[in-house]
């Protein structure tokens, strides 16, 4: 496998192309893997490529295609087979590689639910069984249709195959009217060795690993073939049904118990982080003598109705979460510590490494993160690799987890070779020589030299040009590289002045080169003054907010509707902590990362002025939301107030959004609609002075409902 640039250092138009490679090689490893149960590639290839793909995408927002492999889950069916579209979508987990990863987790969901940290939060932990989920759909109590995942939304028909598999009961008595019962097809370890054997046998290929013996014997046109594979089926989750089946995800387990399916008996309830990663260490210890193959361990919140508050993101829920088994490891030699500009100005330390292959994949590269990690100290300044600093010349172990860039484990120290040097963090930035500053408290150091930094400047300028930006022809990456080399645009607010300070005369030097003469400089001019006049999604896209893609940006637009209140929003939200900043991390689209990134790029003293000045040369057209024709809130301005007692304040707001309704702090003329819980107040006599309806915590939910 060829080894990858950082994304650190790819050009807009690498990453285009590698964004092409990849969705071709995940659409034929899709191809083969879900169609036609014959994988091209390892499942940890599949897993890096897949990484590789988000990592550009993060990296490379406006590049994310339509068809983004990251927006798939599985294949779509194929053509052998029925089609059927799932009432209720299938949807995939989110994934957790550390400690700290489900403790993020646990964290995220108290304080969307508006918990305590000590307060009571029960889990489920169950094994991740590594088959193919499959949905059985029962109507009074008859098994009626097995379809497989498909692409979540549409899957294949097999339900005479799903007949032949012992675990699945064809009848049930006692089940509600409507009843889809989902869970994980699998094949045992000692009967996929015996059908491997059988193959061999009669001269027919041999599977790569149970899980593809188990997809290629379901999903068999002739369900008699099924039928002499031993397949297996645990039960873990459901979708349609005409009656609730208990309140607990774990009562619920029973339930099915009792209806006949086989239930994972690993499966038990946690009561707190302590005791998930606990169960984890006991999975994975057992793990080798199962007789059947996971690969990590999910957690589910327990309860139905916080499960049902917490709601899904895009393809995942937020009361699930998969920890995953690490991944492999590698040891080498870390040859070179060098430090690497990113459009965002920090400081990445890159450890170049002598190439080693880690899970199928050469590595040749891994993040060191920032200065501390590499001295042996996390953010707080408690020991790493219990104080193991790492060095040039030193033998270090590398691991991939859930980003694509590799990591550094740990550093054999009995390998360290004589005279090697503490390695010294640069203090100016090695692409401008501006000073580097390391704020207190943060782990980044980052170059000082704001758009200065040729690093920087360029990057973000090709990108403030960009097509879903404010795409001003004859205004490309090219010229933009030409012109930033000239002097003539340094900073955004630069092209808006560009006419004034050069007028199409002075552009004399591009004039002699080709393709720009007289009328070209004037087109331009004319593009960039067409361009004064921009919608706020293309501005907010436009500024290069790390983390913020042009959905994203979109999203923003529409919920805040105008650059003030955008700007306003952010800024409010700058100490990361209280109600303005909870509302902004319980945008639905908007995660801690993204909100993180809004607040600091506002942050920063040069940024803010450099935005300034860009504006004051635009007209901001304000983004209206669609009224969404079936929200009886849409396009209404709602105020909270009083103590809320279903659900959190940042609940409230992102329902009330994800509903098309406006949210804001304060009454006034323009509220129409004040929500008053016990204990409301001052806004509670305003909105009733200004006859603005004022509603229970009751009726709004009535309302939305
Ligand atoms: S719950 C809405 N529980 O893992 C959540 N999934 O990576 C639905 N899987 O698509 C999934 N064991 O095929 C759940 N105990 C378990 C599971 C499990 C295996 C599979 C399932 C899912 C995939 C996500």
């Amino acid at each position: 496998m060829p080894q990858e640039t950082p994304t650190e250092q790819l050009s807009e138009t690498d990453a285009k192309a590698e964004l092409a490679q990849l969705h071709a090689q995940l659409s034929q490893a899709n191809l083969a893997y879900h169609q036609d149960d014959d994988p091209v590639i390892s499942d940890a290839e599949y897993d890096t490529l897949k990484r590789r793909n988000a990592a550009i995408e993060a990296r490379f927002p406006h590049l994310k295609r339509d068809d983004s492999p990251s927006e798939q889950v599985g294949a779509a069916p194929a053509a052998g087979f029925g089609k059927v579209t799932h009432a209720v979508r299938m949807m995939s987990l989110g994934n957790a590689f550390s400690d700290a990863d489900v403790a993020d987790f646990d964290q995220k969901i108290r304080r969307y639910l508006g918990l305590e940290a000590e307060a009571a939060l029960a889990f489920t932990a169950e094994p991740k069984i590594d088959g193919l989920s499959l949905s059985l759909r029962y109507e009074n109590g008859r098994l009626v249709q097995a379809a497989t995942r498909g692409d979540g939304t549409v899957g294949e028909n097999v339900t005479a195959n799903a007949r032949t598999i012992e675990d699945i009961p064809q009848t049930i008595a006692d089940a509600p009217e409507v009843l889809e019962v989902r869970g994980e097809v699998y094949m045992s370890h000692p009967d996929f060795a015996a059908l491997n054997a059988r193959q061999t046998e009669s001269g027919q290929k041999t599977f790569a690993n149970p899980r593809n013996a188990a997809a290629g014997s379901l999903r068999q046109l002739d369900a008699s073939i099924t039928a002499a594979r031993p397949l297996r089926f645990f039960a873990y989750a459901w979708g349609e049904v005409s009656a609730p089946l208990g309140e607990t995800q774990s009562a619920v387990l029973s339930r099915f118990a009792t209806f006949g399916f086989s239930v994972n008996p690993l499966t038990t309830t946690c009561s707190t982080l302590a005791e998930m990663l606990a169960q984890y260490r006991l999975i994975e210890g057992q793990r080798a003598t199962l007789g059947y193959d996971i690969d990590g361990v999910v957690y589910k919140v327990d309860a139905l109705d916080l499960q049902r508050r917490l709601g899904f993101r895009s393809t995942t829920p937020r009361w699930a979460i998969a920890h995953k088994f690490p991944a492999e490891i590698g040891v080498t030699r870390l040859e070179k510590i060098e430090i690497q500009v990113g459009r965002t100005g920090a400081l990445s330390p890159v450890a170049r490494l002598t190439p080693v292959t880690v899970g199928g994949v050469v590595v040749s590269n891994a993040t060191l993160h920032n200065a501390d990690y590499i001295a042996g100290r996390d953010g707080q300044g408690a020991p790493i690799r219990e104080g193991r600093d790492l060095r040039e010349g030193d033998w270090v172990t590398v691991y991939r987890a859930g980003d694509v860039i590799p990591k550094v484990k740990d550093v054999d120290l009995s390998r360290r070779p004589k005279g090697t040097q503490a390695y010294d963090f640069p203090t100016t930035c090695p692409e401008c020589g501006s000073d580097v500053l390391r704020e207190p408290g943060e782990a980044v150091a980052r170059c000082t030299g704001g758009l200065i930094c040729p690093a920087q400047a360029v990057e973000k300028l090709k990108h403030f040009v960009s097509r879903a930006a404010f795409d001003i022809e004859g205004l490309g990456a090219k010229q933009v590289e030409a012109f930033f080399e000239e002097g003539w645009i340094k900073e955004p607010a630069d092209v808006f002045t560009l006419v004034d300070r050069h007028g199409p005369v002075s552009l004399q030097p591009l004039n002699a080169r080709e393709g720009w003469g007289e009328k070209s400089a004037q087109n331009l001019f004319d593009a960039i003054r067409e361009r004064q006049a921009i919608p706020l999604n293309r501005l907010i896209f436009a500024l290069g907010i790390r983390h913020v893609g042009e959905s994203s940006a979109g999203l923003l637009a529409r919920i805040y509707g105008t650059w003030e209140a955008f700007r306003t929003a952010v800024e409010a939200a700058r100490d990361h902590e209280g109600p303005e900043w909870e509302a902004l991390n319980a945008i639905d689209g908007v995660g801690s990362v993204m909100a993180a990134a809004l607040v600091d790029y506002f942050h920063q003293d040069t940024t803010r002025a450099a935005v300034d000045r860009l504006l004051a040369h635009l007209e901001v057209q304000p983004v209206v939301a669609p009224a969404t024709s079936t929200s009886p809130v849409a396009g209404k301005t709602v105020v909270f107030t009083g103590t809320l007692e279903t659900m959190t304040r940042a609940e409230a707001k992102a329902t009330a959004e994800a509903l098309g309704a406006k949210v804001s702090g304060s009454v006034s003329a323009k509220t129409d609609i004040l929500v008053a819980g016990p204990g409301a107040g001052s806004k509670l006599i305003k909105a009733e002075g200004l006859g603005v309806a004022v509603m229970s915590e009751e009726a709004w939910r009535a309302l939305i409902s």
